[in-house]
This record gives structure tokens, C-alpha cells and sequence, in this order.
């Protein structure tokens, strides 16, 4: 059945951007967040793309379709988890409560198709969903307030977490407006999910699966779009 891919692209910083912010940055002639779209609308079970545009946006190119399959856009909000629960209610009419949707970062160009069917698979499996995410590879310090070493932390059970993640849509949005009441302002999807007492599967993703934060990130991603073999 059909699964939903919803993009927050609201972010308005310029940080490196420059001119325009972060979504719309241009990575081998092609702003981040239509390589995202792009990357979630190939799999051949995403049905279409919500995508959260800051209200002040004015460089959406106004697709009301994309490879073939509806692109809708909603306004977003002031915190990322603000846009992604305008995404969900925009699909309100589009997808039931049990709709699998896949909240994907505009900064996150290059997702691996391969990757993707991994965690539709697995989250079709988990009623509590499943996310990608990428061992901790370096030896992990906690420091004091001057940057001094207080101890080494086990990292064998540590992981980053990337996007997409992949949950159903009626259970998200609880999760997203149950953290908003309480006033928590979750950094992913799944952190909202855990305070509900739910427990999401990791998938591990690639580590290319890169969020273009800093100037090398983006001359990364460069190279790594460049060549689709990689
Ligand atoms: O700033 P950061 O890289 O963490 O943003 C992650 C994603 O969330 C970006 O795609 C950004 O556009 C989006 N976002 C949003 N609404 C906000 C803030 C960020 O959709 N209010």
C-alpha cells in the first residue's frame, strides 16, 4: 500500500547558504531539496511527497507534481516538529491513521534507494516504525564545562540518527502534539515517539546519508552526487 514521503524544508537559515536558505542550496545544479524528493519519490511504494515550506518561501518552484505523483505543500512552523505536524495534517483526506509516512530532511540529498526499501520493509513490520541510523564509528568523550575529559562512553550501543524515518500517521502526529503540550521541542521524529513509550527500530543506513551542515558537507555531497555509482 501507499506510503507518504513528508519533507520539513521550512528552515529560513542562511547560515552557508548565503542568499537563500539551507533547502535550497544548489548541489550539482540542483537545489538539496529537490534531490530529497527526488530520492523518495523513485521508490516505487511512495505515493507522493508533503513538503513544509516556510511561509516567506519564495523559491518552490510550484510542482503540484513530480515523477509523475502529487507533491503537495503546506506552510511549516516555527520549530522543525511544528512543520512536520503540518505535513501530517495536510495529508488529512490523503492517508489514514495507518498510512506509513517517511519524514525526510530537504538537507539530506543523497539517500541511497537501497537504504530506503530497507526501512520501508522493516517499518512495515514494526507497528512502532523504524528509522535509518549509522553506528558511532569514533572512540565518544564526556567532557566537563572546560572541556575536560571526564570519562569515555561506551559506543556499542550508540548510533546517529538519520532521516528518513518511517512511522504511521495517526501515531506520529499524537507523539508530535502530546511532546508540543508537554513543551518539548524534539530534534527527530523518533524522539517524540520514545516519550510515548514506543520503541522504533534502527535500520542501518549508510554513512554517505550526509545532512549538509558545514562548507565540506557540501563540497561532499558534490562529489558524491556527481557520480551514481558511488
Ligand atoms: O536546521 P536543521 O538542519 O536541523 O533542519 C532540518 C530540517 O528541518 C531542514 O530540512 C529544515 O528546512 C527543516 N525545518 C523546518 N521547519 C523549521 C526548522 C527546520 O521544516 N522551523
Amino acid at each position: 500500500s501507499g506510503v507518504w514521503a513528508v519533507v520539513p524544508a521550512a528552515g529560513v537559515g542562511r547560515r552557508f547558504g548565503g542568499d537563500r536558505p539551507k533547502q535550497y542550496l544548489e548541489v550539482q545544479g540542483k537545489p538539496l531539496l529537490v534531490h530529497a524528493l527526488d530520492a523518495l519519490l523513485r521508490h516505487p511504494r511512495v505515493a507522493g511527497a508533503v513538503v513544509a515550506l516556510a511561509e516567506s518561501d519564495g523559491l518552490w518552484p510550484g510542482w503540484t507534481e513530480r515523477q509523475g505523483k502529487p507533491v503537495v505543500r503546506c506552510v511549516g512552523g516555527g520549530e522543525r516538529a511544528d512543520s512536520v505536524l503540518a505535513a501530517l495534517r495536510a495529508l488529512s483526506g490523503k492517508a489514514s491513521d495507518q498510512t506509513l509516512v517517511l519524514v525526510h530532511d530537504a538537507a539530506r540529498p543523497n539517500l541511497a534507494l537501497d537504504d530506503l526499501d530497507r526501512l520501508i520493509r522493516t517499518a512495515d513490520a514494526h507497528p512502532d516504525g523504524a528509522i535509518l541510523a549509522a553506528p558511532v564509528r569514533d572512540t565518544l568523550k564526556r567532557s566537563d564545562a572546560d572541556a575536560r575529559i571526564l570519562g569515555t562512553e561506551p559506543r556499542e550501543a550508540l548510533w546517529r540518527a538519520l532521516t528518513p524515518q518511517a512511522f504511521r500517521r495517526g501515531a506520529l502526529t499524537h507523539a508530535l502534539e502530546a511532546a508540543r503540550q508537554a513543551g518539548i521541542v524534539p530534534t527527530d521524529e523518533a524522539m517524540a515517539m520514545e516519550r510515548m513509550g514506543l520503541r522504533p527500530c534502527l535500520v542501518e543506513g549508510r554513512d554517505d546519508n550526509i545532512k549538509v551542515t558545514t562548507p565540506s558537507d557540501r563540497a561532499l555531497v558534490e562529489f558524491l552526487l556527481a557520480d551514481p555509482a558511488l
